[in-house]
């Protein structure tokens, strides 16, 4: 397994661009699934939880070539088994991606139970119940989820009880290919959502309501891909990751293809704490201009548009270095507070009460060894090795590099002190 050694107070300069969005990306390679032809996809991320994704389509009977540092795959889904098996979905819970398509195109798929994760059990009841309610069989047996359709699919009325981004991307997936009308109520508003609604209408499928909390979907015979390669957004997270790295070394920071309009929330949180940005252009250029003294902030994760609960290990990190006291609740996982015991040993002064962290700074931050226990929180240690003094070591990087492209090359460019280990 490798580990990142870095030396710390970094001081860092110059521009970034912003890769493609892994939460964009994922749902949009598993739709491959919905269609016989060939379909091209372009500003791939080069992330391991992609290749996981092409690797369980391929283990379907898919053909994929990954042109990893063009960004661009082809996907021929010749789909032979309808099963996501264990031996990637363990990997991956997004594997549950592959649910939705599967029905909709075979009428049947056998999709390995996501297992928990480090930041909660992640359930995908909500999944389960929506696509009964299109007419769907569903069996849960020996950690499989098989759900079959020996009629067509008659869409209904679906209510979310909580809002879900891949319970959303599932349910899309299903009723673009039923027979009927479905509405989603309580509908996921993330733009991960949207850009997979609009992929779908660019195949055909009729769908209105898309960024709001009511989705109408008409169902179509067939879906037909799109004649120009699809193209994968810039990842509002990274670009998020990148904000927070820049105020928490006060470097001003250059992102280029920043996904601006999805970053209301984000912008609106580090302009509280002090940061000032200078947004040029239409084509996503952000000057982060960070303040030597942070204000302190209370914030919250909530679904779009509020904060995201993907900002928010990385956001707790700047708030310890922010002169005051400061709040972070965390209402959507139980468990994502798991960031706080490792940035505690570099010197945070942090309390965890229920969902809420209490933050005292500003902290004098001190390199000490420490473990990644997820993909977010990992990014949230770096973002704490590069303000504290002295040397850290991070091992379990392999976090990082599900849901970062090379972050620490990046990082090393504009002039951190960060190489990678391999680590026994
Ligand atoms: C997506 O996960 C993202 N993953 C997550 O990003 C992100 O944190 C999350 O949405 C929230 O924004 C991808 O898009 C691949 P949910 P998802 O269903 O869809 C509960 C990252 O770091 N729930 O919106 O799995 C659930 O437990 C990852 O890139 C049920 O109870 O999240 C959670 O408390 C981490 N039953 C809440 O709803 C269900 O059937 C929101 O989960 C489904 C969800």
């Amino acid at each position: 397994m490798d580990a990142l050694i870095i030396r710390g107070p970094a001081k860092l300069e110059g521009k970034i661009e912003v890769s493609g969005s892994k939460n964009t990306a994922l749902p949009l390679l598993f739709a491959s699934l919905l269609f016989d032809e060939e379909l091209h996809y372009e500003n791939v991320p080069r992330l391991w939880d992609v290749e996981t994704t092409l690797k369980l389509l391929e283990s379907m009977g898919a053909e994929y070539s990954w042109h990893k540092e063009e960004g661009r795959v082809r996907i021929l889904p010749k789909v032979r088994e309808r099963l996501a098996s264990y031996d990637w979905v363990k990997k991956m819970r997004a594997g549950i991606l592959a649910l939705g398509p599967l029905l909709a195109k075979y009428g049947e798929a056998r999709v390995s139970l996501p297992g928990g994760c480090a930041i909660g059990a992640r359930p995908v009841n909500f999944h389960l119940d929506a696509i009964k309610k299109l007419g769907a069989t569903v069996s849960v047996e020996n950690g499989y989820i098989h759900a079959t359709a020996a009629k067509p699919l008659q869409g209904t009325r679906i209510v979310f009880p909580e809002v879900t981004v891949t319970g959303t991307e599932n349910l899309l997936c299903v009723a673009v290919l039923a027979q009927g009308k479905t509405q989603i109520i309580n509908a996921a508003l993330e733009p991960e959502v949207i850009q997979l609604g609009r992929f779908l209408m660019d195949c055909g499928a009729r769908i209105q309501g898309l960024g709001t909390a009511t989705i109408e979907i008409e169902g179509v015979a067939k879906l037909t891909p799109p004649k120009l390669p699809i193209r994968v957004p810039a990842d509002r997270i990274e670009a998020g990751t990148w904000i927070a790295i820049a105020t928490a070394t006060r470097s001003p920071l250059e992102l280029l293809s920043c996904p601006v309009t999805d970053m209301d929330s984000v912008f609106a949180a580090y302009s509280e704490m002090g940061v000032r940005f200078e947004i040029s252009g239409q084509d996503g250029t952000v000057y982060v201009v960070p303040p030597e003294k942070l204000k302190p902030l209370d914030i919250e994760t909530q679904p779009y548009p509020g904060f995201p609960t993907d900002m928010q290990a990385q956001v707790l990190v700047n708030l310890c270095l922010a002169s005051g006291t400061s709040t972070v609740k965390e209402t959507i996982f139980e468990n994502r507070f798991m960031h706080v015991a490792e940035l505690k040993r570099l010197g945070a002064n942090i309390r965890i009460h229920g969902n809420v962290a209490t933050v005292e700074g500003p902290a004098l931050l001190r390199g000490a060894p420490m473990m990644a226990t997820d993909l977010r929180a990992s990014a949230c240690l770096v973002v704490a090795a590069l303000a504290a003094v002295g040397e850290t070591k991070i091992s379990r990087i392999y976090h990082l590099d599900r849901g970062y492209q090379r972050l620490d090359e990046k990082l090393r460019k504009l002039g951190a002190d960060i190489e990678r280990i391999s680590d026994a």
